[in-house]
């Protein structure tokens, strides 16, 4: 193990490109621990020194760089995988994000790349580190009885913010059954839902629960929804709800995002939730539904300053004001988030708000509500930090290939 804490590996069959990236990341400000080649050679070291961040070169043969890929994920869940190569191709970049690496850098290595790279690994170790083993992260469900009124854009958000800010280790879980699209606004692919976890919750270990879990860049957990209705009756709401207990065990925050109509789950999920993040529009059917969820809370003994009322304004129409809003709810209205036609753009290119355009209207009241419902001011973004980091290896995102379906949906 080095100075800064983290072992590291660089899997790299050509001596002369190790030995660039080698100089690079020690300008980066970090000493590598090992070196190998491809090849079982490699896969021996990976599961002895149970690298934290870990240098993959992607180079023919691919089959044998990408079996190095998997072969770490699946034995070090929690490092920091960074692929490299000499070239950009949308089809390895596609199979690299798949396999669930962290970065991946092609052609000329800048120096701000490296830089940003090195520091988002510090910071992932360090938030693994300090990963609670006694139950006490706070349950946050994200809820509204009503589709389209923003409650995926609230809790992807929430995640992205908590997550890059970079003190709490976060879990987005995405109890949505009917339309479940969390997977879609963050841009990540799912082999594991939480039907297929909730029903082995029983047996269910550390390590085979954070093999289910997808990644995103802002360093925030997803576990996706299950894909039709019918798997969701394969587990039970008792099932979800022990599910997000031992959940809580593993990370700082959990968020839980939520259908439009209050189900079983829905019940689950409020009933494992320490906080609530009501989230109503402006129109009338969503006031009047508002106003009988929070009656429905208050009826469960849910203490007032646990619950969080989040107006958003999804549509560009002039509509009823806060004080408006307040009055139809009979109660203050906690956060107010303006329409704001980044959320739409960010939406379709399956980026957090929050990352797309930090200093966004709508960003920076996500900003507030990620610190209010996380308990932790430090989740007021340095959100600079955060652009930096969230675009430095990739340079200009692409926009997402399911994205242009998204907006078909749930609204
Ligand atoms: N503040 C906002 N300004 C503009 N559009 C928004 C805002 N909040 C949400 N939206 C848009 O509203 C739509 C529905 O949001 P979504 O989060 O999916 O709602 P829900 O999860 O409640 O069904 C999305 O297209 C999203 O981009
Ligand atoms: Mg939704």
């Amino acid at each position: 193990m080095n100075l800064s804490g983290l072992r590291t590996l660089i899997v790299d069959s050509d001596e002369i490109s190790r030995e660039i990236l080698r100089s690079k990341v020690q300008r980066a400000g970090l000493e590598i621990d090992r070196e190998r080649p491809h090849g079982l050679i490699a896969q021996q070291t990976i599961q002895e020194m149970q690298p934290d961040l870990l240098f993959v070169a992607i180079a023919q043969p691919l089959q044998r760089a990408l079996q190095t890929v998997d072969f770490a994920r699946a034995v070090v869940p929690d490092a920091t995988i960074v692929a490299y190569a000499d070239e950009w191709s949308p089809t390895v970049e596609r199979r690299l994000m798949q396999s669930g690496v962290n970065d991946f850098l092609h052609g000329k290595i800048a120096r701000d790349q490296m830089n940003a790279v090195v520091d988002r690994a510090l910071r992932k170790a360090a938030s693994s580190a300090s990963l609670p083993t006694e139950p006490g992260a706070r349950v946050i469900a994200v809820v509204g009885q009503k589709g389209g009124i923003g409650k995926t854009t609230t809790s992807t958000n929430l995640a992205a913010a908590i997550a890059a800010a970079g003190r709490q280790s976060v879990l987005l879980i995405d109890l949505d059954t009917r339309f479940g699209d969390v997977a879609v606004m963050m841009d990540v692919r799912a082999d594991y839902s939480v039907s297929e976890a909730a029903r082995e919750v029983e047996t269910l270990d550390r390590e085979t629960f954070l093999k289910m879990l997808l990644r995103h860049d802002s360093g925030a957990c997803v576990l996706p929804a299950a894909r039709d209705y019918r798997s969701w009756l394969n587990c039970s709401p008792e099932q979800i709800q022990d599910l997000v207990r031992f959940a809580a065990t593993l990370f700082d925050v959990v968020i839980l995002d939520t259908p439009g109509t209050f189900n079983d789950v829905v019940a689950a999920a409020v009933g494992a939730a320490d906080r609530l993040v009501v989230v109503t529009s402006s129109d009338l059917a969503s006031l009047k539904n508002t106003s009988l969820l929070l009656e429905h809370l208050a009826l469960k003994g849910l203490a007032d300053e646990h619950v969080i009322v989040t107006l958003i304004h999804g549509h560009d129409q002039e509509g009823p004001g806060r004080a408006d809003v307040e009055f139809a709810i009979g109660r203050t209205v906690d956060h107010e988030v303006p329409f704001d036609r980044n959320v739409r753009k960010a939406t379709q290119l399956g980026v957090p708000v929050i990352m797309w355009k930090p200093q966004a209207p709508a960003a920076t009241a996500f900003s507030r509500i990620a610190a209010h419902a996380s308990g932790s001011p430090a989740a007021a973004l340095d959100t600079v930090a955060v652009r930096r980091r969230f675009f430095g290896a990739f340079g200009s995102r692409r926009p997402a290939p399911a994205a242009a379906a998204r907006d078909n949906i749930a609204v």
